[in-house]
């Protein structure tokens, strides 16, 4: 039966105990590790968020109901134990925090009893991920997803600390919003009193922070949740966490300025790393170039090289074919990669093409400098030797070649790269390689939509000199965007913002947005703009990706207390679920039948 805590009082948490503490009286609640009954003397493992101790009932120390109820204690069992601080009696236990200590128990109260857990609460826990997001509040309990969670809770205090030093004010903003232009599908939440009428919930809070700089307030920030309904990967999830912030009367260097101190400071008092600033700034052009990605990894070379120029006339179709279409032939090489099996090269081509690559074309030169390769037939001797000298290919290397459109030739290669880094184990978690990307296009063209969509957001000002493009040549146009990179991931993103109505005007046109269309859905940030604005810009970091880097954590799932899986469902809570007929009504919602034919 559950006792009560009645006339108790917690003294301390578990790992807070050490040698200084012998001889203390103290009082540890928490759940019970582990318990070994060795007949006269029973050990527990007593474990709270701060670690384990260990306790030890003696019989004839502590009475006999007491002795009773520690053994019949079984994992998970909450309890609370006063008793003394003694110095280890066997060996020093050095996994744990408290080895040097044990209390010797005087007495307990089971505080709560436990089923048997389904999974057993470890560290490195081998349980199937599903099972443990069901029962999350179990997980939760793991030393690993406690110290995630407890690294985020200081990131985030440092966050304001820092911000609020600098003269930022944190503002709220609306949940029950318009739809923001974010590029993402919305979340939308029918409203009861305006009946076929919808809130969105915000994909950001682009709009609202840049109406706050209208306001005069200069300097915002916000830790907000952000709602973005599209597919998930490991480091997206359809509800995330911005640090969010704008400023006013500034350009790109101030902004970057005071991030980079931001950065800087974290990683000094969560990991005591010494980030050196000022950080790497890189155009897009050359990281597209030099990586074939907009966020690319720096803690490995293997460099893309365009050689175009060097097989333009070779004997090889495939080469020449793709020049003439206006694409480009790139390569890398994969150093002291030359013997790679067959085997493994074949995966590497099947790789290419689920990148959209209609083939990958190799070399490897052998240790006596002959070739191994899919192509070397179709070239004359001295046009390949020409093709591995602007490789920089070595004996022992492996050189791989995609020719199509650019894009798909950086996307090919970019992967590739990243996915032979993976074999070669060249990724260390340890080194924190930090990038600005700046000069992003304005635009990309959508084939789904058949016209210009904004590749950050309406809002970006473009590069002064490419202004006058916006009308002609859109896909020139060069945006003061910039993006943060950390280790291939993009940590964050923002812009200096357009503050001027005739420069958001062409913006508005070059997307195909009529003056009427852009009113309905823009019209009042148009109309405080009007009213005396601020040139103002800003950025927004994903929390759950800094702090995934920051933790070694391969998925932002390890650094949210409650997040969904794949198809964007909770296996917790199983939602989204359905809802009962009558709220449905209030809304005036009718459910046209489901492809599981669970309508209404
Ligand atoms: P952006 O769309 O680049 O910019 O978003 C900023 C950062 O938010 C994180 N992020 C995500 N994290 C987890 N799951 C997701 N689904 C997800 N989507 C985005 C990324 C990204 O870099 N309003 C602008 C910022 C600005 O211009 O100031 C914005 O939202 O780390
Ligand atoms: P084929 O003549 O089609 O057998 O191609 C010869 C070699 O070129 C094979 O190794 C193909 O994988 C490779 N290849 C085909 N298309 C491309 C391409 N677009 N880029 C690079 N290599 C290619």
């Amino acid at each position: 039966m559950a006792e009560s805590m009645k006339g108790l009082k917690r003294t301390c948490r578990c790992a807070e105990l050490c040698e200084e503490n012998v001889g203390q009286k103290v009082t540890v609640m928490g759940w019970v590790q582990k318990q070994r009954n060795k007949g006269g003397i029973i050990f527990v493992d007593l474990r709270d968020r701060s670690g384990i101790l260990q306790i030890i009932f003696e019989n004839g120390q502590i009475d006999p109901d007491g002795f009773a109820k520690a053994e019949k204690l079984r994992s998970e069992f909450v309890i609370a134990v006063t008793g003394t601080v003694v110095r280890r009696s066997g060996a020093v236990n050095e996994n744990l925090v408290t080895g040097a200590v044990e209390v010797r128990a005087e007495s307990i109260r089971i505080l709560s009893e436990s089923d048997t857990p389904p999974f057993p609460i470890e560290p490195d826990s081998r349980t199937k991920e599903e099972l443990r997001l069901k029962y999350r509040y179990l997980d939760l309990r793991r030393p690993d997803l406690q110290n995630n969670l407890i690294m985020r809770s200081r990131v985030a205090m440092l966050i304001r600390q820092f911000l609020a030093e600098e003269g930022f004010l944190e503002i709220e903003t609306p949940m029950l919003t318009k739809s923001t232009p974010e590029g993402a599908r919305d979340y939308l939440v029918p409203s009861r009193v305006h009946p076929g009428n919808f809130y969105a919930l915000p994909q950001s809070p682009q709009l609202f922070k840049q109406l706050l700089m209208c306001s005069g307030y200069d300097r915002y920030f916000q830790i907000a949740r952000c709602f973005r309904d599209e597919d998930l990967r490991a480091d997206r999830q359809p509800e995330f966490t911005q640090v969010d912030m704008e400023l006013s009367f500034v350009d790109e260097d101030d902004v970057i300025d005071v991030n980079e101190r931001l950065l800087q400071r974290l990683f000094q008092e969560i990991l005591n790393v010494d980030i050196a600033l000022p950080i790497r700034r890189m155009t897009w052009q050359e990281a597209m170039d030099r990586f074939g990605s907009d966020k690319p990894d720096l803690r490995f070379g293997m460099e893309l090289k365009d050689v175009s120029d060097v097989v333009r006339g070779c004997g090889f179709g495939v080469f020449t074919g793709a020049l003439e279409n206006g694409g480009s032939v790139r390569g890398i090489n994969a150093k002291g990669q030359g013997a790679m099996p067959r085997k493994k090269i074949d995966a590497l081509v099947k790789y290419a093409k689920d990148f959209g690559a209609k083939g990958l074309a190799y070399l490897s030169i052998n240790e006596d400098s002959t070739y191994k390769s899919s192509f070397a037939k179709f070239m004359t001797e001295e046009e390949l030797q020409k093709l591995v000298e602007a490789m920089d290919g070595q004996a022992g290397d492996l050189l791989l070649f995609a020719a199509d459109q650019n894009k798909i030739v950086w996307d090919v290669l970019g992967n590739l790269r990243l996915e032979i880094a993976r074999q070669l184990d060249l990724m260390d978690k340890d080194d924190f390689q930090f990038l600005w990307v700046t000069e992003f296009p304005e635009f990309e063209y959508s084939e789904e939509q058949g016209r210009y969509i904004a590749m950050h957001h309406p809002f970006t000002m473009p590069v002064e000199e490419d202004i006058p493009l916006l009308a002609t040549n859109p896909e020139k146009v060069r945006a003061r965007a910039y993006d943060i990179v950390l280790n291939g991931t993009e940590l964050g993103g923002g812009s200096i913002r357009i503050h001027q109505n005739d420069i958001q005007e062409k913006m508005f046109e070059a997307l195909g947005f009529t003056k009427e269309q852009a009113n309905e859905q823009f019209g009042f940030l148009l109309d405080a703009f009007r009213y005396g604005v601020p040139p103002h810009a800003g950025l927004a970091y994903g929390l759950d990706r800094l702090i995934m880097l920051m933790a070694k954590q391969e998925s932002i799932r390890d650094v949210i207390a409650f997040p969904k899986v794949k198809d964007a469902s909770c296996l917790m809570t199983d939602a989204p679920n359905t809802v009962d007929e009558k709220q449905l009504e209030e809304l005036r919602l009718d459910i046209t039948e489901t492809e599981a034919g669970q309508g209404a």
